[in-house]
């Protein structure tokens, strides 16, 4: 068998076409503040690259950079300084060490957090109610269901236990009827659950960590990983041999990576909905 790709460029541009449409009927523009401090060199990509696209489709989007030795109480009032002008706002992750990550996101008000990251928002997601969801898990979500892939009374093993990725899917997941396993650093043998995945999901950032022998035939295989080999950009998972076994299978890049952009942005226009302060114009 031949897994069919799961084109995440294609549904995301389909995402960003309707995205636009709508916010090019708002007036004024959603406004995005996004929150960058230090200089790691990952989150400089990211954020540019959220810059770019959010522009793209009609959303005025500030990245304010700070310095890495920032005092928190500092960091906390240029938060609130920039997301009282803004819709949705964005504190970039990982932090440096000296921040205290959660004490911050925290801070931001739960109705612009276009992350989900919030304990408010994050609760709200545990008890059935999906607001701002996290990018990255809806994105998965969102693939999923562009392809009619139910995933009722289906098993599902994450690779993957953080409040990023793992933790809001598991909560998507079981909302769907999804049965959910999830595997970490401290999981005894990986592959004795992953064989057993009808939809297996990793976010782990180890080339060629899921091998054909940890899937099982026809299994469903989300791809989030991300990192570089020989220059490229690979994901976890060892495409070519898994390709023969999948069913359906994402490709790194152009799978879940431009899912969780695109919704980001759809995040951008929903806080602005909350809010209601936009005019509707005729096109
Ligand atoms: N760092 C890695 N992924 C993310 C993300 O989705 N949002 C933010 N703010 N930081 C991240």
């Amino acid at each position: 068998m031949t897994a069919k790709i799961l084109d995440g460029k294609k549904v995301a541009q389909k995402v960003f076409d309707s995205l636009r449409k709508e916010i090019s009927s708002r007036d004024p523009k959603p406004r995005l503040a996004i929150i960058r401090v230090g200089d790691n060199p990952a989150s400089k990509i990211y954020t540019s690259l959220k810059k770019k696209r959010s522009e793209e489709i009609g959303i005025n989007t500030e990245i304010y950079s700070f310095q890495e030795n920032i005092n928190e109480k500092d960091l906390l009032s240029r938060i609130k300084e920039k997301e009282a002008i803004s819709e949705g706002i964005i504190v970039q992750l990982p932090l440096p060490r000296n921040l205290d990550e959660k004490k911050i996101l925290n801070a931001v008000d739960p109705q612009k957090d276009v992350d989900g990251f919030t304990a408010v928002n994050l609760g709200k997601l545990l008890q059935g109610e999906e607001k701002l969801v996290p990018a990255t898990p809806k994105g998965i979500i969102r693939l999923l269901e562009e392809y009619n892939l139910s995933l009722e009374g289906k098993r599902v093993v994450i690779v993957n236990r953080s409040v990023i990725v793992g933790k809001p899917l598991v909560a998507l997941l079981l909302n769907r009827g999804a049965t959910v396993t999830i595997c970490h650093s401290q999981t005894k043998n990986v592959a004795e659950h992953t064989r057993n995945a009808d939809v297996l999901i990793s976010a782990v950032g180890k080339s060629k960590f899921i091998t054909s022998e940890m899937v099982k035939e026809g299994a469903v295989v989300i791809d989030v990983g991300i990192s570089k080999e020989e220059g490229r950009i690979v994901g976890d998972v060892d495409f070519e041999e898994v390709l023969n076994k999948a069913s359906y299978i994402t490709p790194v890049p152009g799978g879940v990576g431009p899912m969780t952009v695109a919704m980001l942005l759809e995040n951008v226009m929903l806080a602005q909905s909350f809010y209601n302060k936009f005019k509707k114009v005729k096109k």
